[in-house]
């Protein structure tokens, strides 16, 4: 499958930042004819309408950090998913383990945001990881297993189209220290397994799984090699446009 590269770029940037990153980068795919990813990019909610008015008609895709799962209503500061098809966004993140952590996201926000994304149409990058202490406790495989049923319990749905995960281990993001590629790939194959026990096994085989955490460019090509990653969610080395396309050409 066609590998999915998202940035995200978090609470970063500015509106000069933008302007000047977005000619160079589409200079920069023009350039290089070899990038067979599909790149999205996430900003800070306020820029998604200028960003989606500059990557128009460009082979790059823009996608929300959040949403909300109500259609509407008394929800002050919240972005529903008909404001963000509104703006052309297709995907959005949900449950990053920032917003589980900082903003006390449950598995059961995470689970009525990832539908009322996908059946209006939307794909979501449904973000899953565990902490250091869960994994040198051993639970890191159950507590990721566990992160994934709770979001697709009740969808009593065989395939879900439009969804994407993303393995990021909360002891990678921001920190500098990656899952190594066999680790990072091992969890990948935890996850598919239990796709496939939540879906049927086709619809489990097509859903891309990124890995996140501390992915740049001396990493991306040894991660985005593995024959279970299938994407990368992008931070820190996003944030500037030579280092991101450096990422995007590492991968296929
Ligand atoms: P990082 O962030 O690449 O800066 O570690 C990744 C993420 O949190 O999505």
């Amino acid at each position: 499958m066609k590998q999915l590269i998202a940035a995200n770029w978090k609470m970063n940037g500015s509106l000069p930042h933008l302007q000047a990153y977005v000619p160079a980068l589409l200079a920069g795919l023009e350039e290089s004819s070899g990038i067979s990813a599909r790149a999205v990019i996430c900003p800070p909610s306020p820029y998604l309408p200028a960003l989606a008015q500059m990557l128009k008609g460009s082979p790059v895709g823009v996608g929300a950090q959040n949403v909300h799962s109500s259609p509407k209503g008394a929800f002050t500061g919240e972005i529903s998913v008909s404001m963000l098809a509104d703006l052309g966004v297709g995907i959005c993140i949900i449950g990053h383990s920032e917003r589980r952590q900082l903003f006390g996201e449950t598995d059961g926000m995470i689970r009525a945001k990832l539908e009322a994304l996908l059946s209006a149409g939307l794909e979501a990058i449904l973000c899953v990881g565990e902490t250091l202490e869960e994994r040198e406790a051993g639970r890191h495989e159950s507590v990721v297993e566990g992160q994934v049923q709770a979001a697709l319990a009740e969808t009593g749905a065989e395939a879900l189209t439009g969804l994407a995960v993303a393995y990021e281990p909360v002891w990678a993001i921001g920190t500098g220290k990656t899952a190594t590629p066999e680790q990072a790939n091992t969890m990948h194959g935890v996850i598919r397994t239990c796709l496939a026990g939540n879906l049927n096994a086709g619809a489990a085989a097509n859903i891309p799984i990124l890995y996140g955490g501390s992915v740049n460019t001396d990493n991306a090509g040894s991660l985005l090699s593995q024959s279970e990653i299938n994407g990368a969610l992008v931070g820190g080395a996003s944030l500037e446009a030579p280092s991101f396309l450096a990422i995007l050409k590492q991968a296929g």
